[in-house]
């Protein structure tokens, strides 16, 4: 399987494969785990989750954006997003990926653009998440969380366990609201830890440093060996369920979503929308090759 794994992930970097997927629309199987590719589909999407007691987060899909002018017509997409869910009135909010809004071409550039974002949001009074991308892009994006947090407290983002310095950096941003995940990037071992039972320990332990920390956490994973872990820690420390959600990934475990959300958990369905999706279904088939039935079935029931 890590070749499977490697060799996903090297299609999910691959800029010409990209340009291509975005010119053929949503296909190979990707239109059951992105909720359409404009903003009335998506505000759809969310109604009908929000019908079934799951609040949303909204990912305008794009990343590794070279060209300012690209990173601008992100940022705009962005704003209407925000606006949309607003005007709407559905329980949603957004989830960003720095590189999308031009980390990668100029660090002020970037943070411009992601300050008129937290700014419409915070009016909105609406949380901003700063997705967490691969090891180069770590420390920027906390640069840029430290600097908006200064003037902004509705923004907060991703700690990825597999990383050695995971335990560090949710220590140093205990006061966040935080999101916790097993980490989806191909990255060294000299930063990171390669093997799924360490990943998982280490997921477990920042999970729960975070919710006895009292902070909001989201709780973001597939794997029910940890949500169930999770529910009896909750209950053992007398955590109450205002204080965390748990979250998957749009298309993912959809009975499961339902349940937690029935048993009275706080869900959040993560929301991909947008033409650029391709590195994002290539990082979901990485994580689980048997996503690849997604691809078939698709791909035979035409
Ligand atoms: P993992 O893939 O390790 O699976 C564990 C077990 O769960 C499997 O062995 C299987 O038994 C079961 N399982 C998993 N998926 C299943 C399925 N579809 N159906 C049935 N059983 C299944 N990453 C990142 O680097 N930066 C980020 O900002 C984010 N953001 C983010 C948001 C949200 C809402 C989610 C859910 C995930 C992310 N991620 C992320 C991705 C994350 O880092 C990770 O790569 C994936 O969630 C896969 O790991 P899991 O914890 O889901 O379980």
């Amino acid at each position: 399987m890590p070749v499977l794994r490697d060799l996903f992930i090297n299609l999910s970097e691959n800029q010409l494969l990209n340009s291509a997927a975005q010119k053929y629309g949503l296909r190979l199987g990707a239109q059951s785990v992105v909720a359409g590719t404009n903003i009335p589909e998506v505000i759809k999407s969310i109604k009908e989750l929000n019908a079934q007691g799951i609040s949303c987060t909204v990912d305008n899909l794009g990343e590794f954006v070279f060209e300012r002018s690209e990173a601008t017509k992100a940022k705009e997409r962005i704003l209407e997003v925000i606006q949309a869910i607003h005007e709407n009135d559905v329980d949603a909010h957004i989830s960003l990926k720095p590189s999308q809004l031009g980390l990668d071409i100029d660090y002020d550039f970037c943070y411009g653009n992601l300050e008129e974002i937290v700014d419409l949001a915070s009016t909105y009074k609406m949380h901003i998440n700063l997705d967490m991308e691969d090891y180069d892009r770590l420390q920027p994006s906390f640069d840029l969380l430290d600097q908006l947090s200064q003037k902004y407290d509705n923004v907060g983002t991703v700690i990825q366990a597999y990383f050695f310095n995971a335990a560090e950096n949710i220590e140093k941003y205990k006061n966040f609201r935080l999101r916790i995940v097993k980490g989806a990037y191909k990255e060294p071992a000299e930063v990171a830890y390669q093997n799924k039972h360490d990943i998982d320990l280490n997921f477990i332990d920042l999970i729960e440093y975070h919710l006895l920390n009292g902070k909001f956490t989201s709780i973001a994973t597939h794997d029910h060996n940890v949500i169930n872990h999770v529910k009896q820690f909750v209950k053992d420390h007398d955590i109450s369920n205002d204080k965390f959600e748990f979250q998957m990934l749009y298309g993912f475990r959809k009975e499961m979503q339902l349940e937690l959300a029935k048993e009275g958990y706080n869900f959040c369905t993560y929301v991909p929308f947008g033409d650029d999706w391709y590195g994002y279904f290539m990082r979901r088939l990485a994580e689980r090759p048997q996503n690849l039935n997604l691809v078939t079935k698709q791909v035979f029931t035409k």
